[in-house]
């Protein structure tokens, strides 16, 4: 069981809270459209999850969904191949969520990295809901309900992608197997630091470039970013390994990132200059994907592959719950499926 599907399947996704920025690029999206011919690919909208910090902002959902699924496409996810779908609208995983939590232990989430750190920064240490705590167990139902083998994540998501992993092989010891053990698989820039220099791109901390930002933002965000601060005249000598252009030159302009390394060291290129290459090289990505965004802005295009998406989805989250209800023994009324 588990190992029939024509082809190995991608399951990622991301939370609606907003626009997706180039840290989510490098970390997971590039990834995505990268491999979406190879993996049968499923993209989540993760709704329900974002309910875990927002649960008392719900009204941003319906916007923040559509906001989201636009982010994929316009960075050339291919709706006639990639299913997209939204989290709530897929009752399997709600069901999934509550069978996986009878045997995944509270402290095995209370210790979880990803919640610790994010705990940390949500002010939820002593306080946390349920819900939060317990979101990797949903999350492990999101990438199992369709049985994925790989899972597309930016570093900071690996602890939670762990906990799949775990409940996966938990599930197949405890009933039978039915689940992949899935993979994870991080973007070559592990994780992107953000315009101020601190350690990430946050939407919380205001320091993006999103995906959707136009020519004006681009340059007057990258313009102001911090770089190094030994350097104040154009021929000071400077730290590469400290400055966050060059992290994204390293990142986005890879084959002329060592002789920008060079030039910097030794102060023959000034930040502005720099800065002014980097300008060109993140529109020359971000470009494009303006324009693909247009086109699927259209009125109702980005509603009907989702919910084109969806019924796939739940096509697939039937036949896993068929074999999830056979395998725990609790298909009273039609054993085997019949
Ligand atoms: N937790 C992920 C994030 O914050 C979003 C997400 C929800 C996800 N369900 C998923 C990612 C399943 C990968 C697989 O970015």
């Amino acid at each position: 069981m588990g190992n029939e599907k024509a082809k190995k399947r991608i399951l990622t996704g991301d939370r609606p809270t907003g626009p997706l920025h180039l840290g989510h690029y490098v970390g997971s999206l590039q990834n995505r459209v990268r491999l979406q011919h190879q993996y049968d690919t499923f993209i989540i909208v993760a709704d329900v999850q974002t309910l875990s910090t927002n649960f008392d902002h719900p009204e941003n959902l319906s916007a923040d969904v559509r906001q989201v699924t636009l982010d994929n496409l316009s960075v050339g996810l291919d709706p006639d191949s990639a299913k997209v779908f939204v989290q709530s609208m897929v009752p399997q995983i709600a069901e999934l969520t509550v069978f996986f939590s009878m045997f995944i232990t509270v402290n095995r989430l209370k210790h979880n990295p990803t919640i610790k750190t994010e705990a940390g920064q949500y002010g939820f240490e002593d306080n946390m809901t349920y819900g939060f705590l317990g979101y990797p167990v949903s999350q492990a139902a999101d990438i199992l309900f369709c049985r994925a083998d790989l899972v597309p994540v930016g570093e900071d998501q690996l602890p939670v992608v762990e906990v799949s992993r775990f409940t996966a092989r938990r599930f197949n010891e405890l009933y039978a197997p039915v689940f992949p053990e899935p993979q994870s698989l991080s973007g070559d820039t592990a994780r992107l630091v953000g315009l101020d220099g601190q350690a990430k791109m946050s939407k919380s901390i205001g320091n993006c470039i999103y995906l959707s930002d136009s020519p004006e933002d681009i340059r007057t965000k990258v313009m102001s970013a911090v770089t190094d601060p030994a350097r104040i005249h154009r021929d000071d000598p400077g730290h590469p390994e400290i400055c966050t252009i060059f992290s994204y030159q390293q990142a986005f302009n890879r084959d002329e990132s060592p002789d920008i390394e060079e030039r910097c060291r030794a102060g023959t290129i000034g930040c502005v200059a720099c800065k002014k290459r980097m300008v060109q090289v993140i529109e020359e990505l971000l470009g494009p994907i303006r324009e693909r965004r247009a086109r699927f802005e259209k009125p109702g295009v980005v509603d009907e592959i989702l919910l084109a998406g969806t019924e796939e989805a739940r096509k697939e989250g039937g036949r896993t719950m068929e074999m999830v209800r056979g395998a725990m023994h609790i298909d009273y009324f039609h054993p085997g499926g019949q």
